[in-house]
């Protein structure tokens, strides 16, 4: 039986993902901060679900929570990062932008690191981060937001040219999702939301073919390519 950990599993994307794994025959531990929503998730399969309570900005403890994990599932064959925040913040408050950073910087990169070791030391692995389309362009209302999902898919690159130096078994899939419709996408005039269920099917298969990167759903991995293109100085003025 294939073992995952996936972390931010307590809702959205995340959630969705364990539900699917679960069905597919995965043994999957879920995390995040609200462990009721973890227990509740662990009633509708058991015998597939295991769950820990885990902030992922308290890097101090995270190393040894993931090696009691690892050790409690007999293994880790992929764990999947879908813990993440952002907030809309005009004002530029700094403690709006320092949770943003603690969890999709620091937490992001201690996991990361954590599981790029162990999938080294154990002589295979797949780490699937869940980024964002965000990264590709700043953004005005949510910097931290975006500046933070840039940093997620440029280290995920250095990881990945890190498996190619030292010819390692491991596999590193970067998601950058469009509008999901969870309790992330928030603000006024949204468009192209789509439903969980459709990203997390969009996800599976990008994870299965084992891709260095898949934007989800397919019509935003179009605007992705148009807005690279957009040049800063008219970009600034959008
Ligand atoms: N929804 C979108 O439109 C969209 C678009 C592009 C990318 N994404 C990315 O997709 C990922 C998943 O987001 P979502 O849309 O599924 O939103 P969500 O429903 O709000 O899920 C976020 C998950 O992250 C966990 N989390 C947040 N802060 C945490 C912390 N400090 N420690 C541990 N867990 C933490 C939450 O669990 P607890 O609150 O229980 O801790 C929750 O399980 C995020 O990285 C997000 O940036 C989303």
């Amino acid at each position: 039986m294939k073992k995952a950990v996936i972390i931010g599993a307590s809702s959205g994307i995340g959630k969705e993902l364990a539900i699917r794994m679960a069905s597919m025959g995965w043994k999957v531990c879920t995390t995040g901060r609200r462990t009721l929503f973890l227990e509740e998730l662990g009633k509708m399969n058991p015998d597939a679900f295991i769950s820990r309570t885990m902030d992922v900005t308290d890097t101090e403890s995270l190393p040894g929570q993931l090696e009691e994990i690892a050790s409690s599932l007999g293994g880790i064959d992929m764990l999947i990062l879908s813990s993440g925040t952002g907030d809309i913040n005009d004002s530029l408050d700094f403690s709006t932008e320092k949770r943003t950073i603690n969890t999709n910087v620091t937490g992001f990169t201690c996991i990361s690191d954590w599981s790029f070791n162990y999938f080294k030391k154990h002589g295979s692995g797949h780490l699937v981060i869940i980024s964002s389309i965000g990264g590709l362009r700043g953004s005005s209302s949510a910097p931290a937001y975006n500046a933070s999902k840039a940093y997620q898919i440029n280290y995920l690159e250095g990881l990945r040219q890190k498996v190619y130096r030292e010819k390692l078994p491991i596999y590193v899939t970067d998601i950058r999702p469009g509008l999901v419709n969870t309790d992330m996408a928030k603000g006024e005039g949204l468009f192209w939301v789509m439903p969980v269920e459709k990203a997390a099917k969009q996800i599976l298969t990008a994870i299965r073919r084992k891709k260095r990167y898949a934007y989800v759903t397919h019509r935003w991995g179009l605007l992705a390519r148009l807005v690279r293109l957009i040049p800063g100085r008219i970009y600034e003025k959008m």
